[in-house]
């Protein structure tokens, strides 16, 4: 039995901000309008310390995912503009930014410094909506203040007032950028208020997207770029057909990205099947988290040793060049994932890679389990996926990603419930374990969509986390 030493955190996690622009290809007589960016990856130090405190509260409300979360994109807010970097979760609904005079901000560190703050009374285009904003975490950690409205700009695509927050009072150094249901935004769950219009949707409302939905394409690993498209989907980003999923409602209410996992295969061997689980898609958690059942017999495969105190596993880094994948069945389609995606590099406090007992290299195994916790689809599987969330429709699509797609050919969501190219699943199975049943499971609505345009964020991926690593700027944390 190998023992690790360790006192680690890994570097091969990204997280990605807009970096530039990219040019979209004209669709058809009417040229749809596209926002375009870019990212830069950065190192998370400590991201299973992270994902468990999205989880510890057992489900991962929209308040929780607000803390820390893996992709960035760049926008102005104001008049004249004030530039952010802000973190884009699919897991949260609200958009919130920091204030320069936050006592978190103006902390000799200048922790702002890197994401950038907002002064609204230096916009001339900024309104006031109400002091009831306030997003707290399950650590105790958070942000409250004003919901403000103003200009808001992403990838050169402008919308008129849309609603904030500002975080008078912050513990976290970046701002958020929260594109799920509405529903789940602070204002609602928190202030007991109507949902107001958030980016996704404002993009509708403006006439900027035909419908609320948006494609997201974190590519791979080791990968340069990425990208988010709001109201369209790049063909040239997956490979076979996309197919499309009911999201299953919780306890009746579609709040958040939940599909129903069927099978689970690792190298042709089934670890699990005839199951009816729902997962949750959520671009905000590192790991993969399933039920302990599946993931013992995961790791009695790989050889995988658990470290009960990390509540995540290692396995010998050559892993990462087995030929065998594991693959996640839903119903349709069934999305592989490679080892060499599952397998994450550490570097130990000094800096060194550490290694088992017999002195062979280990690394962090990609998938965890989810003990009582929310089963969870994170970025080690959510690379592999080419993914479309439709909150209009309540629907999800899925292929596997092409990586390092290099052509573009995007197509925009019109209105009403079908996708380009998309098939519908027949007789998905909905979900019975994971979720509290309800009403409103697998009963997609359709919603009230107008205008046409596809506006689109592409990432690219950096190599910031290897330089912020050689340069000794992130302070490594240890795996407990
Ligand atoms: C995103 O913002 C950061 C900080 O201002 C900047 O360094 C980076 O170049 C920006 N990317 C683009 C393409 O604007
Ligand atoms: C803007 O300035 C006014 C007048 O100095 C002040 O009362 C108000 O609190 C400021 N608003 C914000 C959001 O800082
Ligand atoms: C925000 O909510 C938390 C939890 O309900 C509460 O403790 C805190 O006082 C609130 N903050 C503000 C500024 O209202
Ligand atoms: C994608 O590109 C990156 C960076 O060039 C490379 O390291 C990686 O192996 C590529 N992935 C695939 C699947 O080709
Ligand atoms: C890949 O890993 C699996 C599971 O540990 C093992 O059965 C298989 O032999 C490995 N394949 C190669 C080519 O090493
Ligand atoms: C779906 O919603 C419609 C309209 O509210 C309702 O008539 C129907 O019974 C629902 N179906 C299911 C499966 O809940």
């Amino acid at each position: 039995m190998k023992t690790t030493e360790l006192c680690a955190l890994v570097a091969g996690l990204a997280y990605f901000e807009v970096a530039h622009a990219r040019n979209i290809p004209n669709i058809g007589q009417t040229a749809p309008k596209v926002v375009s960016l870019s990212t830069q990856r950065k190192g998370i130090p400590n991201p299973v310390h992270r994902d468990r405190l999205r989880r510890r509260a057992g489900s991962v409300e929209a308040s929780l995912d607000n803390q820390e979360t893996l992709y960035f994109v760049n926008a102005t807010i104001g008049t004249p503009a004030q530039s952010l970097r802000l973190h884009l979760d699919t897991g949260s609904s609200d958009l919130w930014v920091n204030t320069p005079s936050s006592t978190l901000c103006e902390e000799r560190s200048q922790p702002c410094g890197y994401a950038g703050s907002y002064v609204a009374n230096s916009s001339s285009t900024y309104e006031y909506v109400g002091d009831w904003f306030n997003i707290s975490y399950v650590d105790g950690s958070g942000a409250s203040g004003d919901y403000v409205s103003d200009t808001f700009t992403i990838g050169g695509t402008t919308l008129d007032r849309l609603q904030f927050g500002i975080g008078y009072t912050s513990t976290s150094a970046q701002g958020i950028l929260g594109i799920g249901y509405p529903v789940n935004e602070v204002q609602v769950g928190r202030a007991g208020k109507d949902a107001y219009d958030n980016l996704p949707k404002a993009m509708v409302t403006a006439g900027k997207t035909a419908r609320n939905a948006y494609s997201l394409w974190l590519n791979d690993l080791d990968a340069s770029t990425g990208s988010i498209l709001f109201g369209g989907i790049d063909t040239e980003q997956y490979m076979g057909t996309l197919q499309t999923l009911p999201i299953q409602a919780n306890a009746g209410v579609f709040s958040e990205f939940l599909i129903t996992l069927t099978a689970v295969d690792l190298g042709g061997q089934s670890i699990a099947k005839n199951q009816a689980l729902a997962v949750l898609l959520d671009s905000g958690s590192s790991l993969t988290y399933l039920p302990n059942d599946m993931v013992q017999t995961i790791y009695d495969q790989v050889s995988a040793e658990y470290d009960s105190s990390a509540g995540a596993a290692y396995v010998p880094c050559s892993l990462a060049s087995n030929t065998s994948t594991l693959d996640f069945t839903f119903t349709s389609p069934k999305i592989s994932v490679t080892m060499g995606e599952l397998v994450l590099d550490l570097v130990t406090s000094g800096g060194r890679q550490p290694t088992f007992n017999d002195g062979e290299a280990a690394c962090l195994f990609g998938v965890a389990p989810a003990g009582s916790g929310t089963n969870v689809l994170g970025d080690t599987f959510l690379r592999s996926a080419y993914v479309v969330y439709d909150i209009d429709n309540n629907q999800i699509s899925l292929a596997q990603t092409k990586f390092n797609a290099t052509t573009s050919n995007v197509k925009e969501i019109p209105t009403g419930t079908s996708l380009p190219g998309a098939t519908v699943v027949s007789n998905s199975v909905a979900a019975t374990e994971g979720v509290i049943s309800g009403s409103g499971n697998g009963n997609a609505s359709v919603g009230n969509t107008k205008s046409s345009g596809v506006a689109s964020v592409a990432m690219s991926v950096s190599t910031y986390a290897l330089a912020l690593l050689s340069a000794g700027v992130t302070t490594y944390a240890t795996l407990y």
